[in-house]
């Protein structure tokens, strides 16, 4: 049966688990190998990118095989031929295919129809292979998340939503601060997320700080969102307030001066350039995983 990789849920807490081991593994040891060669991955992208495209391109690279962005214009795809064709075709050849998409139905929908594992490279729902780059960058410098305290700040977006999925698969406690107009207390029912409308609330005792832009590609928002996340803010100062070990992550790009102030881009306890590497070392094991077993 084919895998896919449309959300987290799509793997169990161990499969992911042993992914981001090899793939801390594969970056320290820095093995090179043609475990791929000969086999193919086509990027179909609706949106910009600059992690997500170069971090497979160079993985497939890495591992012997081949990658190739097609952009939805240069596709018959652009012109009306059916997603569901489209998908019938390129899994017949590509052994593998990532798709970054404006709707998650479109990946849900390509994947019905795809005989290759097809991988979410972004949806407005789900950003899994971020947030696979994101554990490893955890592990490696605080451990296990298991049992940790996470804060997420500002809007509730796919990678928000992201976060919470993992929080339910890896057992980590999420704190999300965001403003009653986007979330309210009762919104969400899980017993390890908590929404707080005080970001020093949120992050008290956090290991870990995360946010992400107030505005997200595809999100037309645009005033009322940044009218009401006008607060939302990670600043040094809000660090400050979490664990004594805490981390920043971001998963980039970033708007400093909204989400996220210049100081802490730049402050020691910030991961991102870290977090960033991480997404071709562990869209390796990913790769391997899909394509090999
Ligand atoms: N974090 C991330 O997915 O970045 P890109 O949009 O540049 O791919
Ligand atoms: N929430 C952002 C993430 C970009 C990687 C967006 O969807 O634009």
């Amino acid at each position: 049966m084919t895998r896919h990789f449309l959300t987290l849920k799509n793997l169990s807490s161990d499969e992911i688990i042993s992914i981001i081991d090899d793939a801390i593994l594969r970056k320290k040891s820095n093995i090179v190998s043609d475990e791929l060669k000969g086999k193919y991955l086509a990027l179909i992208f609706e949106k910009s990118s600059t992690r997500t495209r170069v971090s497979f391109e160079t993985a497939m690279n890495q591992l012997g095989g081949k990658a190739s962005f097609l952009s939805v214009q240069d596709l018959q795809l652009g012109r009306g031929e059916p997603l569901a064709d489209t998908s019938k075709v390129i899994s017949s050849m590509a052994d593998a295919i990532v798709l970054r998409t404006l709707k998650h139905q479109t990946i849900t929908e390509f994947s019905n129809e795809s005989s290759s594992p097809v991988i979410n490279g972004l949806s407005d729902l789900s950003h899994p292979c971020q947030l696979l780059a994101d554990i490893m960058t955890f592990n490696e410098h605080r451990g296990s998340i298991k049992g940790k305290k996470i804060a997420w700040i500002g809007d509730y977006n796919n990678m928000c939503k992201t976060y919470i999925e993992a929080s339910k698969i890896l057992e980590f406690q999420l704190h999300i601060a965001t403003p009653s107009s986007i979330l309210s207390k009762n919104d969400i029912q899980e017993d390890n997320v908590t929404i707080y409308e005080s970001m020093e609330d949120a992050v008290k005792d956090c290991n870990l700080i995360t946010t992400d832009v107030w505005i997200s590609m595809g999100d037309n928002e645009i005033d009322q969102k940044k009218n009401s996340l006008k607060e939302y803010q990670v600043t040094p100062e809000l660090l400050d307030q979490a664990s004594k070990e805490v981390i920043f992550f971001h998963c980039l790009p970033a708007v400093r001066g909204e989400e996220v102030s210049h100081e802490v881009m730049d402050d020691p306890r910030s991961l991102i350039w870290h977090q960033a590497e991480n997404r071709m070392h562990a869209q390796k094991s990913l790769l391997t995983f899909l394509i090999n077993n």
